[in-house]
C-alpha cells in the first residue's frame, strides 16, 4: 500500500514538471478573473514606496489586457480595489483611486480601436468623483464595443454584492412583484454586478496567496483556480498563457463523473 502511494507521489511530481503548452486553437476561457496581488511586496523588495508597486502593476494590466484581447478572451475582470482596501493608509488609497484615470488617459483610445468595452463592477458610492467620472467616460465611450469585455472591480466585495442582490429581490417580494419560491440561482445571478457575463472559467491570483479575498464568491463556484508565486508587477503575458495552458489541460466535471 505504501509502495502504491509512493508511486502515485512520484507520478504527481513528474507530472508537475511537465508544463502544459498553450494551444491557440484549443478552448480559450471565455471569462478570466484576475486577483492582481503583490504590488506592495514588489516595491518593498526594491526599497521603494508601495505606490511604485501599484504604478508598475498598472503596466502589467496593459500587457495582460492586450494578451487577452489577442487570443479572443471574451471577458477579463481585474480586481483593482476591494471594499476592504479602504483600511490602507490614506496616501495609498488616494493613489489607487487615481490609477483608473491615469490608465484610461493613456489607454482609452487604443481600447476603443481594439473594440474593447470597459465597465466597472462594484459600488460607485464612496469612490471619489474623479474615479467615478473616469470610469463613466470609459463606459460611455466604449458602450457600443463588442470585443473584449474589460471589467475593473473597484470598491468591489463579493459578500456585499450578494447582500445587495438579496435586498433587490426582497424589495420585489415586498412590492408583490415576486414570490419567494420563484427565486432561484438564475434569478440571483441576474441581480449581481456580473449579470451580463458568464461565470469566470479561470481565476488567476499572483503573489503566492492561496485565497479568494472576497472576490466573486458566487461566480467562482465552478471556476478553475490558478495560483503563481510571481508578484503582479512581474507577471507577464507568457505566464498568462501558461495559466490558460494549464486550464486547457484540466477536466471540468461540474460535480459529475
Ligand atoms: C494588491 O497588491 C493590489 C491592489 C490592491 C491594487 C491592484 C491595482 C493595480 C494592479 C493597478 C490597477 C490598475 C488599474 C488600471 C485600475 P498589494 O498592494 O496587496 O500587494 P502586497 O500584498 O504585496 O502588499
Amino acid at each position: 500500500m505504501l509502495d502504491r502511494i509512493g508511486q502515485m507521489m512520484v507520478r504527481k511530481a513528474n507530472q508537475s514538471e511537465q508544463r502544459p503548452v498553450f494551444d491557440k486553437a484549443g478552448e480559450i476561457p471565455r471569462h478570466i478573473a484576475v486577483i492582481m496581488d503583490g504590488n506592495g511586496r514588489w516595491a518593498q523588495k526594491r526599497n521603494l514606496p508601495r505606490i511604485v508597486g501599484h504604478r508598475s502593476g498598472m503596466q502589467t494590466v496593459k500587457e495582460i489586457v492586450k494578451a487577452a484581447d489577442s487570443i479572443g478572451v471574451q471577458t477579463l475582470t481585474m480586481y483593482a480595489f476591494s471594499t476592504e482596501n479602504w483600511k490602507r493608509p490614506r496616501e495609498e488609497v488616494d493613489y489607487l483611486m487615481k490609477l483608473p484615470q491615469e490608465f484610461l488617459s493613456t489607454e482609452l483610445e487604443e481600447l476603443i480601436e481594439r473594440n474593447v468595452r470597459v465597465r466597472m463592477l462594484g459600488d460607485p458610492q464612496g469612490l471619489p468623483p474623479h474615479t467615478v467620472e473616469a470610469m463613466n467616460i470609459a463606459e460611455e465611450r466604449t458602450r457600443q464595443n463588442t470585443g473584449l469585455q474589460l471589467n475593473f472591480a473597484l470598491n468591489y466585495g463579493g459578500r456585499t454584492e450578494i447582500v445587495k442582490a438579496v435586498q433587490d429581490l426582497a424589495r420585489k417580494v415586498q412590492a408583490g412583484m415576486l414570490k419567494p419560491e420563484e427565486i432561484d440561482e438564475a434569478m440571483l445571478t441576474q441581480h449581481l454586478y456580473t449579470r451580463d457575463f458568464p461565470d469566470p472559467d479561470l481565476l488567476i491570483r499572483t503573489s503566492g496567496e492561496i485565497r479568494l479575498s472576497n472576490f466573486m464568491l458566487w461566480q467562482l463556484a465552478y471556476t478553475e483556480l490558478w495560483f503563481t508565486d510571481v508578484l503582479w508587477p512581474d507577471f507577464t503575458k507568457e505566464l498568462f498563457f501558461e495559466a490558460i495552458a494549464e486550464y486547457q489541460s484540466r477536466a471540468r466535471r461540474y460535480g459529475a463523473v
